[in-house]
């Protein structure tokens, strides 16, 4: 349970559950739930990983999972601020098999509220001014449409955590993972990425360079096994939701690494415990038109310039991890309780 000084936070997300689809983005929203430093007041959810309906499902089946239909989830965006899909997400689309187990439909959908995800953000900050952090771990589409649509927002919003970008600070991992330029939450709408990253809402980015195998940021197989060791209905869950992932990983070049990459919970460990990260406070450029670099994030390490945005430049991956492994151990315990 939150503590009376956690912080408020709404968690943006496009979780999706099966082959070849990250489980990064439940495992950021059970490390949510396990950590009392944050009242989570709700999930909105948007299309990347998968659709936005399977988003939705793929969310409210991760609260019932964990006992927490009590969590509203808001369905979000369906498509980019330009309207159009990336041809290679539609096609993507159309080989995913969602695979959120067996459930009790009406238990699942519990949680599930009719307001659009753009809205619930909106009212949740305006009746919470100066409190709320979003923690958007998928593309920014709602997040951006909420500061089209609403002047009053941005400025009330507290801060904004993302997991996305990439900033060159590992020269192996930091530079793009849908193409060689560009992180793949930032890829799915630039447009989106540019009007937040420009908003003036302080912003804490955690891109690439501080989510790879190089840095540690990985669940292993073992440390799985270890933490599904006894079978509940949550650890079966858990234990399918990951493995598929880790049998087929979304990105191939990490296939073989026998791992879950916690790019999207990296973002939320830094907000747990900020000191898990080091950061660079520099402005950043959103390429939005390049031909092959749509999606680029440039930090201007040379600019003086004043700016509102930190990016994450380094993690403590070992000390992240067992933070991570901790909080997932208390979480299937309480659920099992
Ligand atoms: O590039 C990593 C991002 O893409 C993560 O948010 C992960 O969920 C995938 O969508
Ligand atoms: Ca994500």
């Amino acid at each position: 349970m939150p503590t009376d000084s956690a912080e408020l936070v709404v968690l943006d997300t496009d979780p999706g559950i099966g082959p070849g689809l990250d489980a990064d983005d439940p495992l950021a929203l059970l490390l949510i739930l396990a950590s009392p430093e944050l009242d989570l007041r709700g999930v909105t959810t948007v299309f990347g990983n998968v659709p936005v309906e399977r988003s939705t499902e793929s969310a409210l089946r991760v609260l019932e999972a964990a006992g927490r239909q009590d969590v509203p989830v808001a369905r979000g965006m369906s498509v980019p601020l330009n309207g159009r899909l990336h041809d290679e997400s539609i096609a993507e689309y159309a080989k995913q098999h969602q695979r959120i187990g067996p459930v009790d439909a009406d238990r699942v959908e519990r949680g599930r509220v009719a307001e659009h995800g753009v809205d619930f953000l909106i009212r949740t900050v305006l009746e919470n001014p100066d409190q709320v952090r979003i923690i958007a771990v998928g593309p920014l589409t709602n997040v951006a449409t909420a500061i089209l649509k609403e002047p009053a927002f941005a400025p009330k919003v507290k801060a904004i955590t993302i997991m996305g970008g990439a900033f060159g600070f590992d020269t192996e991992f930091g530079r793009g993972n849908i193409t060689p330029s560009a992180e793949y939450n930032i890829w799915h709408d630039p447009e989106a990425a540019k009007i937040v990253f420009e908003s003036g809402i302080p912003l804490t980015a955690c891109g690439l360079d501080v989510t790879n195998p190089n840095k540690g940021t990985v669940l292993t197989e073992d440390q799985l096994l270890a933490l599904v060791s006894e079978e509940t209905a949550f650890t079966a869950f858990l234990h399918q939701m990951c493995k598929t992932y880790i049998d087929e990983p979304r990105f191939t070049w990490t296939a073989g690494q026998n791992s879950c990459i916690l790019y999207d919970p990296v973002a939320v460990g830094s907000v747990i415990d900020p000191s898990l990260v080091r950061t660079r406070r520099t402005p950043v450029r959103v390429e939005t038109r390049g031909e092959y670099t749509s999606g680029q994030t440039i930090a201007d390490l040379r600019s003086g310039a004043d700016s509102h945005i930190d990016v994450a430049v380094d993690v403590d991956g070992p000390r992240f991890v067992e933070l991570f492994v901790k909080r997932l151990t208390a979480l299937r315990d309480a659920t099992s309780a």
